[in-house]
C-alpha cells in the first residue's frame, strides 16, 4: 500500500496549502489512504466542522486531533458524527471522553487500515501511559491477522518518547509517525523488524512564524516579559510537510518512507518513486 500522512495544519494558511498541493500529491503517488492532523487547523486552535470539511475534500480520509482537540468546543459534537475524526486514545478509560482514538477504515480497494492516536506524557498535560494505550490499541487490530496496515500518530513533545514508543512497537505496525512540535525531522527510517518511523512528520503551516504563529507577538512578549497581542497564525504561504510510505502487502511491514515538503519556505521534496 502507499500511505501518506501529514502534520499539523495550522490555520488558513495551512489549509491553503493542503486544498492547493494534497490533490497532486494524492495522485501523483497514487496514495490508498492519506491521513492529516487538524488539531491546529481552525485559527491555530482546535477544529470545526467547516474547516475538517476543507481537509476531507483535500483528500484526507482520517484527521487526527491531539491535545488541542477541544479547543473549539463544537469538535465534542462534530467527533460524534464523523467516524473519521480521532482524538487521543489513551484518555484514562474512566472518563467519558466522546469519539474514538483508534478506527479501522477500508479502502476503496478492500485493504484495512487501522489507525490510532496516542498522546504523549513528556513536557505536556499527560494522559494515560502511552505505552500501555499503544499496546492495547493494536490489540484491537493486529497487523495481517485483521488490518492491512496499522499507522500510529504519537502526538508529543519528546523526542525519546517517540523513539521509544516506536521501538516498542516495531514489527506490529507499518508507521510510527509523530507530530505535535509542527517541526520536521530528518530522521525517516525503517526500524529493524519493519515500522517506518519519523520522529516529527512537521506542520502544514508557515514557517516564517514560531512553530505556525505569528512571530512577532511571541518575540516581543519573550524579550519584554509583558503580554502581547494573542497568539494568531502566521499568514505567510505554507508549506505542505509530510512522509510517504510504502509497505510490503504480503507482511504490512514498511518497504520504505520518504519526506514530503511543498511550497512555502522549506526546501522542497518529494518521493523518489513520483518521478
Ligand atoms: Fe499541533
Ligand atoms: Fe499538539
Amino acid at each position: 500500500m502507499r500511505l501518506g500522512f501529514f502534520g499539523d495544519v495550522v490555520g488558513r494558511s495551512g489549509r491553503a496549502a493542503v486544498a492547493e498541493h494534497l490533490p497532486r500529491v494524492r495522485a501523483e503517488l497514487a496514495l490508498d489512504f492519506v491521513i492529516v492532523n487538524g488539531e491546529n487547523a481552525a485559527g491555530g486552535f482546535g477544529i470545526t466542522e467547516s474547516t475538517a470539511q476543507e481537509i476531507f475534500q483535500a483528500g484526507a480520509d482520517c484527521i487526527t486531533l491531539g491535545n488541542h482537540s477541544w479547543d473549539q468546543p463544537e469538535a465534542l459534537t462534530y467527533i460524534l458524527r464523523e467516524q473519521r475524526l480521532l482524538r487521543p486514545y489513551n484518555y484514562p478509560q474512566t472518563l467519558q471522553i466522546p469519539g474514538r482514538g483508534a478506527q479501522l477504515f477500508t479502502t476503496p480497494a478492500g485493504k484495512r487500515v487501522f489507525v490510532v492516536q496516542i498522546h504523549g506524557s513528556a513536557f505536556m498535560e499527560p494522559l494515560d501511559d502511552p505505552i500501555q494505550g499503544v499496546a492495547r490499541a493494536l490489540e484491537e487490530a493486529p497487523l495481517r491477522r485483521v488490518a492491512d496496515a496499522v499507522i500510529v500518530e504519537i502526538h508529543a513533545e519528546a523526542t525519546a518518547e517517540k523513539m521509544t514508543l516506536a521501538h516498542y512497537v516495531d514489527g506490529r505496525a507499518t508507521l510510527v509517525v509523530g507530530c505535535h512540535t509542527h517541526i520536521p525531522t530528518a530522521d525517516c527510517q525503517v526500524l529493524a523488524n519493519g515500522t517506518a518511523y519519523q520522529t516529527d512528520a512537521g506542520m502544514c503551516g508557515d514557517y516564517d512564524s514560531v512553530i505556525g504563529m505569528k512571530k512577532a507577538p511571541i518575540v516581543q512578549r519573550a524579550a519584554t516579559r509583558l503580554p502581547s497581542e494573542r497568539k494568531s497564525p502566521a499568514d505567510g504561504p505554507a508549506t505542505l510537510c509530510g512522509v510517504y510510505v510504502e509497505s510490503d502487502d504480503n507482511t504490512g511491514l514498511a518497504k520504505s518512507i520518504e519526506p514530503i515538503r511543498i511550497g512555502g519556505r522549506l526546501q522542497e521534496t518529494m518521493p523518489v518513486t513520483s518521478r
